[in-house]
């Protein structure tokens, strides 16, 4: 059973199921010794493409979404000279893992509706230099994948679609990873499942999984076979600058454990949004926030965020929150602001601007009370009196 948050606790913004099965599930990875990447690893792949209704695509696992969209970066030949066209409005994990391979971040604009990388924006940045778009599935609701599909093949160009906020997610009824280019999600400590830390590159060209398995393992050509098998081959080459970012079998094993569970988390997140809306609908009218335009039927939410039509008011909120005894979180800076990416090539970028400063995520757990969303709901409510 979920451990229900009490009436005196603060409400953290995130709080990841750590049930008996999932302890179980690593104690068992535990004991069987076998700890590296193995047998667990290969089979939370082969049911992650189940889950994610994947034909010819195949997925790699990793330790994080960042080494998933960095090892997808260097499938893709990323390097000096390159652009990439990414949102400024999201993690910086996404822009670190471009970066790291001398590839140049252009920061473009998000359109408005659901706050993922605009397409019309991004055709305008385009150059002879254009290597690649970065696109986000912005806290679950997919990014307009179609419309950046067909600018990249218009200019030639790979589209990576960081897709870390939407595991479970689908458009047009298809779940996201199982179309487009190249998409990476998350299985971080806060994410709709967990593996503790880990992530996945699902790769629309199977012929591409053996460059995913060298990136991922110090450049080695034959030695994934043997450990999904528990065991090694010692003799072996390197054939190509690597990396080490592979999942290995405790994380996997808590993996399948959340796998199993992941319909069930993603239903009740479906349901805590509706019931957040429902109660923000007065205020919605009354012209203080925003709510996204969706009944979450096919969006499987990893937060909750509430557009503050003010977004001055935000600090006074966040304040009155914790009084309230609820944490809450700001889901995304302007990466352009960063003093690293200072030199870095932008476009205007009037949504993001506003977007970064009335933003505001509030608490979403795989299980809430209805006391707990009602203590949620009453704090926001009292704020707008
Ligand atoms: C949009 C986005 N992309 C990538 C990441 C990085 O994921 P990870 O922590 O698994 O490296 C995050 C982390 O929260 C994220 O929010």
């Amino acid at each position: 059973m979920p451990t229900p948050t009490t009436a005196l606790e603060r409400i953290p913004v995130y709080r990841p199921y750590l049930g008996p099965e999932v302890t179980a599930a690593a104690q068992s990875a535990l004991e069987a010794g076998w700890l590296g990447m193995g047998k667990l690893s290969q089979q939370f792949e082969l049911e992650l493409e189940r889950f994610l209704r994947l034909d010819e695509r195949r997925v790699v696992s990793t330790n994080s979404c960042t080494e998933a969209l960095h090892i997808a970066a260097r499938l893709i030949g990323l390097g000096p000279g390159d652009e990439v066209i990414a949102p400024a409005f999201t993690y910086v994990a996404g822009h670190q893992a471009m970066s790291r391979t001398g590839a140049d971040i252009v920061f473009c604009d998000i359109e408005d509706r659901f706050l993922s990388i605009d397409p019309a924006r991004v055709e305008e940045l385009i150059t002879e230099r254009t290597k690649a778009i970065l696109a986000v599935d912005y806290l679950g609701l997919p990014c307009q994948l179609d419309r950046l599909m067909e600018i990249a093949a218009k200019h030639n160009l790979r589209v990576i679609e960081d897709a870390a906020h939407a595991f479970g997610s689908s458009s047009k009824g298809r779940p996201v990873g199982s179309f487009g280019d190249i998409t990476c999600f998350s299985f971080g400590p806060v994410k709709t499942i967990t593996t503790l830390e880990g992530g996945a590159v699902v790769t629309s060209n199977p012929a591409d999984v053996q460059a995913l398995h060298e990136l991922r393992h110090l450049g080695i050509d034959s030695d994934t076979d043997a450990r999904y098998k528990n065991q090694r081959n010692w003799e072996f080459d390197v054939v190509r600058q690597g990396y080490r970012c592979h999942l290995g079998s405790v994380p996997a094993a808590i993996g399948l454990a959340q796998l199993a569970k992941a319909d069930e988390f993603i239903h009740n997140r479906q349901e805590y949004c509706r019931t957040y809306d429902k109660a923000f609908a007065g205020l919605e009218e009354a012209g203080h926030v925003q709510l996204f335009d969706t009944a979450w039927k096919d969006v499987a939410p990893y937060i909750y965020v509430l557009r503050l039509r003010d977004g001055a008011r935000r600090k006074d909120l966040i304040q009155h929150l914790n009084e309230h005894g609820v944490a809450s979180g700001i889901h995304f800076l302007g990466a352009h602001e960063f003093s690293f990416y200072a030199g870095s090539r932008r476009g205007e970028m009037p949504v993001t601007e506003a977007a970064t400063e009335q933003v505001l995520t509030l608490p979403l757990h795989p299980y809430m009370e209805e006391a707990t969303l009602s203590r949620v709901i009453d704090a926001v409510k009292s704020f707008f009196g």
